[in-house]
């Protein structure tokens, strides 16, 4: 039997990202090969043309799953009765900005579109948030969403996931498939820890097979650093790396993490491993029924407490900033989500 279609809400959707997202999840890999999907392309107005140009782009392939593309500039119409909101829109870094840099440019994309995902969006919404910087422009997103459930937020932290699987299997000399129980924890920035104290290389503790040196020093800054070094190379912040994060993200909440392994995903923080409640902070995590859950229990030396407070900081410093900035201010409100 066919699965009932899902509603996909993609904003940024005629930029470099979304261009190379809509026709991977017209064939199927973001939602599975049988299941039909509409797409809600939201954009800038000034990008509305182009928009248009990717809808009949997307009708063009003749997928049997894609349902129906419609593109917008109306948060309140793109997210109505959505079901997954990926939120890419928003200006990405050139060179010589941080992520941070983009609060000013950003932020204040998110705070209205938190609140039309409150009032129309679909019960069960799942929002994935990957415009920079993606942390904090989840909180902003989730504090203007008082009726959606906090841990329907989220933050895209599953490409420095992949980022470190790959450089510990090129350091190891092994496939990605490999490298298991790698965590990365805190900002998508460069204050972000990628922790290999847990991680498992061919069954073997990764600390055993690479040496702890590199994992405490060359390693992490390669990671954090990534975004940087693909910028300076190609002259644009990464994208095709970014879709398939995006869609392996969404395709392991629902259909859950492999036995023994975990991801890496900004969640609204409910206080575990101390992380101050509210704030979107990257944790290993599993998924559950379609629900991500943070690892539990894992013991942090005073390295890694000593990392990942130094990211928290820098999501707490974020925070502040877009509270002097407005960003956490109610918003107008055009129409409550029906009873
Ligand atoms: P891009 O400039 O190619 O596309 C951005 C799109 O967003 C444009 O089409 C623009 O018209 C649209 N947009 C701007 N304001 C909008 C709004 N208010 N509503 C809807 N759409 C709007 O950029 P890109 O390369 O696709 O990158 C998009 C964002 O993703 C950047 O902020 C970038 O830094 C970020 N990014 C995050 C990660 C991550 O891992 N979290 C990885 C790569 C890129
Ligand atoms: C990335 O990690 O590649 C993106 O967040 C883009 C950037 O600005 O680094």
């Amino acid at each position: 039997m066919t699965p009932p279609p899902v509603t996909l809400a993609l904003s940024g959707a005629a930029g470099q990202i979304g261009y190379a997202l809509l026709f991977r999840v017209a064939s199927g890999e973001m939602f599975g090969p049988d299941t039909p999907v509409r797409v809600r392309m939201l954009e800038h107005p000034d990008a509305l043309a182009a928009g248009a140009g990717v809808a009949l782009e997307l009708q063009d392939v003749a997928s049997p799953l894609l349902v129906d593309v419609d593109v917008t500039a109306d948060p309140r119409v793109a997210f109505d009765g959505a079901d997954v909101a990926v939120l890419v829109g928003a200006r990405p870094r050139t060179a010589g900005m941080e992520r941070a840099d983009l609060l000013s440019a950003n932020a204040g994309i998110f705070g209205p579109q938190g609140a039309a995902l409150n009032d129309v969006a679909g019960a069960g919404i799942q929002v994935l948030v990957v415009g920079n910087p993606a942390n904090t422009n989840a909180m902003i997103a989730a504090a203007h969403a008082p009726d959606v459930p906090r841990e329907r937020f989220t933050a895209l932290t599953r490409l420095d996931h992949n980022r470190a699987v790959a450089q510990v299997a090129l350091r190891a000399g092994v496939s990605p498939r490999d490298v298991t129980r790698v965590a990365v924890w805190g900002n998508h920035s460069p204050s972000q820890y990628p922790d290999l104290r847990h991680a498992r290389v061919a069954g073997r503790a990764a600390l055993d097979v690479v040496d702890r040196d590199w994992a405490e020093g060359a390693f992490i800054d390669s990671v954090a650093q990534r975004g940087r070094a693909i910028i300076a190379a190609r002259g644009a912040s990464s994208v095709a790396s970014t879709a398939t994060a995006v869609i392996q993200h969404s395709h392991l909440r629902r259909h859950g993490v492999p036995d023994g392994d975990w991801t890496s995903a900004g969640l609204v923080s409910d206080g575990s491993y101390g992380v101050p409640e509210g704030l979107v902070c990257s944790f290993p995590v599993t998924s559950v029924a379609g629900a991500w859950r943070v690892v539990p229990g894992l013991e942090l030396d005073a390295f890694s407490r000593a990392r990942i407070d130094a990211s928290v900081a820098e999501l707490v410093a974020e925070r502040d900033a877009a509270r002097a900035l407005g960003h956490l201010d109610p918003v107008a409100r055009s129409g409550a989500r029906p009873a």
